[in-house]
């Protein structure tokens, strides 16, 4: 009598959506990328992706933002798991299912993230660790917020992404996510920087812009002032782009108890920093209230 193969359960990640706390341009590198420096931590909200293991790979999308995900062919769940496979000959695949949450096009890594939890689930399913060089290529290859999402946790990213630092041990934010529902493409808004490859990049001082300083915060209220002292660079290129930010910005601004307002990635999603996470439901319950179009959603950073 043969034995059946014993079954591989199916296997889930969650895929955090990244926030860039600080997000500073250096210039434009001469293959056209911009050189960042940024801060980046992950929310407690999250897409999730699972994978049954079996002999095709396949992607299927369901949630709240599955349509504007587009097709799902062009997934980078599929891009990154084809890249993997291509640099990991005989990789087991399956088919994954997507359960999207997050906004698409919304400066939060939504897709990168995805991609990155692929690459966590390949990796385990084939015994291989998470820092394994294919796994790390394959990131890179699939786009420069993916290197970073790898691993969601609170740190330092340089160079177009594909350089990131060890996790932080900061205390975790209290924090409210906008999004007026404006989906904004990347490329433009760097366009919108006007930067001929190789110029160095100046803030609006005039000033050469320097990378961001690894913050090292005793406490939540230093962290906060700390950041306050940084800046996202793509802020006004995005407020060319799509005004709706400036209205998120002013209206995060106004919300009572909010610290710190700055827009993430290339946006349009903008956060605002609270002392507590009853300041931030509270700011999170009035903005909603206001603004019933918008995407609003009280969360942890860390
Ligand atoms: O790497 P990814 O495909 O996510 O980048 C999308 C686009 O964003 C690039 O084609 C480029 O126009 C722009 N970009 C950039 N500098 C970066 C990251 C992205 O100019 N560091």
């Amino acid at each position: 009598m043969r034995l059946a193969e014993p079954a591989v359960a199916m296997l889930t990640e969650r895929a955090p959506a990244k926030v860039n706390l600080a997000l500073h341009v250096l210039g434009r590198r001469a293959d056209g990328y911009h050189a960042l420096s940024s801060l980046v931590a992950f929310a407690g909200i999250a897409d999730r992706l699972a994978l049954a293991p079996g002999p095709t790979l396949s992607l299927t999308v369901d949630g709240p933002t599955a349509t504007a995900a587009g097709p799902d062919d062009d997934n980078l769940v599929l891009r990154a798991a084809r890249t993997f496979a291509a640099l990991s000959p005989g990789l087991r695949a399956g088919a994954f299912t997507l359960l999207k949450r997050l906004p698409v096009a919304a400066g939060i890594g939504g897709g990168s993230s995805d991609a990155a939890a692929a690459l966590r689930l390949l990796a385990r399913l084939n015994d291989l660790a998470p820092d394994h060089p294919a796994v790390l290529e394959a990131a890179r290859c699939t786009g420069s917020d993916v290197p970073v999402c790898l691993v969601p946790r609170l740190r330092m990213m340089e160079g177009a992404g594909e350089t990131v630092g060890p996790p932080l041990a900061l205390p975790p934010l209290f924090a409210v996510l906008v999004n007026p529902r404006v989906a904004v493409e990347t490329p433009p808004v760097f366009a919108a920087l006007g930067l001929e490859r190789g110029a160095m990049f100046a803030t609006t001082t005039g000033r050469q812009s320097a990378p961001v300083d690894a913050p090292a915060a005793p406490d939540r209220a230093a962290l906060i002032t700390m950041l306050a002292t940084l800046r996202n660079d793509l802020e006004a290129p995005a407020i060319q782009v799509a005004p709706a930010i400036a209205d998120v910005l002013a209206a995060m601004r106004a919300a009572t108890g909010c610290r710190l307002a700055r827009m993430s990635g290339s946006g349009a999603t903008c956060f605002g920093l609270f002392d507590d996470c009853h300041a931030a439901a509270k700011a999170a319950r009035a903005l909603a209230a206001e603004h019933p179009g918008w995407w609003v959603k009280p969360t942890m950073l860390r």
